[in-house]
């Protein structure tokens, strides 16, 4: 079958559809970029916002008429929201022929093969971790590489660990072969992937330990991870940070809030305080680290001083970026049954002031880079002008300067000429 894949949500997605592409180019399939060649069309979904889950159902109701045109045309849900609400999705007959959870990728050959498709493939396995399975990298400079599946924080707003079921850590020796194939790949910049990297544990091997056995894969220039969990992060891994050559300067760190009490109603386990001293340390330790966070307005029960305290970390810590969401209930999650919702008009509001602080504060960042030397890595045309090219610093900042499509995977040294609240204009 011809198939095509749309990814939704996290770069964990991202990584689960190379899987799932692996998985069916192996049985014999063929990846397709336009829908319009496609007999097999996948959703792969997230549900960690009800904003995510309205665009793909807005996609589905959208792409059906496709099924009327050509019976043969199958459409199936896989990830998040397969998870949460497949059997919903399959009986309200919107269009959708198979859902299949996050653990069960590697039965979709069978499921398409079976004379009879079996429309519900959703069962957790707490063991998954899609062993022996290399995925086929999409992009040609930057990959992810998955180090562990599922969470066990539960933070109590968060659909995560109800749709991803128990944290697992793959092998750490797979992890290196997986990193080394895509440097042989000519992937220089390599992002490690998991809900919660620093608790990365494979029974021998820690992730500090783990950032230290991928310094010697001489093929990759840059090492990345995410998603950091302030309650677990070592001074280990502040140090390998440190002393790494290809561990990058940044971290994504989230805050989701600057008040105690709201950090301790989400389940955060760690305090405001805490979570300043990991800054202090990271900044000391690295002088030039990039960091960025999450960031939610509008939790059940947040005051307004509270979300007063929360701008003024944001004004204390002096994010790169921050990711500011306006909290959603989620089915399921603690924090959705509590009686005490803030009114969508104000966390909206309060979405806005965040945003808009951030913004000033993210230009001022950018701005702080003109006349610097930087690194930046070519990641392909810069969409705004056909002379340039565009790529990433070492600190994850996108930058643009003069090139070509020959220059595209290449490392350059240039030099800050101007800033935006998003870009670095380079020479
Ligand atoms: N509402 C708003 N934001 C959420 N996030 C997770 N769950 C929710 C929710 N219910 C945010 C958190 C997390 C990021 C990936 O998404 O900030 O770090
Ligand atoms: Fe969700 Fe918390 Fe797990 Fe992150 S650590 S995925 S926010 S439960």
């Amino acid at each position: 079958m011809n198939f095509y894949i749309e990814t939704y949500g996290c770069q964990m997605n991202v990584a689960d559809s190379e899987l799932v592409t692996s998985l069916l180019i192996t049985a014999g399939h063929k990846l397709v970029n336009d829908m319009d060649q496609a007999e097999l069309i996948l959703f792969n979904t997230c549900s960690v916002r009800s904003h995510a889950e309205e665009r793909v159902l807005g996609r589905i109701s959208n792409e059906k008429h496709r099924k009327k045109a050509n019976p043969k045309i199958k459409i199936g849900v896989l990830g998040c929201m397969a998870q949460r609400i497949g059997k919903r999705l399959i009986e309200d007959k919107i269009g959708v022929d198979f859902v299949i959870g996050v653990d069960q990728y590697d039965r979709l050959p069978d499921l398409l093969s079976a004379k009879e498709m079996n429309p519900y493939l959703l069962d957790f396995e707490a063991t998954q971790i899609y062993q022996d399975i290399m995925p086929i990298h999409q992009s040609k400079t930057c990959g992810f590489v998955t180090i562990m599946r599922g969470c066990d924080n539960y933070c109590s707003y968060c659909i995560v660990p109800h749709v991803r079921g128990r944290e697992r850590s793959r092998p750490w020796h797979d992890v290196v072969n997986d990193v080394k194939k895509a440097g042989q790949e000519g992937l220089l910049d390599i992002t490690l992937l998991g809900q919660n990297v620093n608790s990365y544990h494979d029974n021998e091997v820690d992730f500090p330990e783990l950032l230290k056995r991928l310094e010697s894969v001489d093929s990759i220039a840059r090492i990345r991870f995410i998603t950091s969990h302030p309650k677990d992060l070592s001074d280990a891994l502040i140090d390998i940070m440190a002393s790494s050559k290809r561990v990058c300067e940044h971290i994504h760190l989230p805050m989701q809030s600057g008040s105690n009490r709201i950090l301790q109603e989400m389940n955060r386990k760690y305090t405001i305080d805490h979570y300043l001293s990991l800054v202090a340390k990271l900044k000391c330790a690295i002088p030039n680290v990039a960091i960025t966070t999450d960031i939610i307005a509008g939790f059940p029960s947040e005051t307004d001083t509270e979300f007063q305290d929360t701008m003024s970390v944001i004004n204390e810590v002096g994010f790169d970026y921050a990711f500011c969401f306006k909290y959603s209930p989620r089915e399921g999650t603690d924090a959705a049954t509590r009686p005490d919702q803030i009114p969508e008009a104000i966390r909206l509001e309060r979405l806005q002031k965040m945003i808009d602080l951030q913004r000033e504060i993210t230009l001022s960042k950018f701005r702080a880079q003109i006349g610097k030397e930087v690194e930046v890595y070519i990641e392909g045309m810069s969409k705004k002008n056909k002379d340039q090219v565009s790529g990433k610093t070492r600190d994850f900042k996108i930058a643009v300067l003069k090139g070509s499509e020959s220059e595209i995977g290449s490392l350059k040294k240039a030099r800050v000429t101007d800033a935006t609240a998003g870009t670095l204009i380079c020479k």
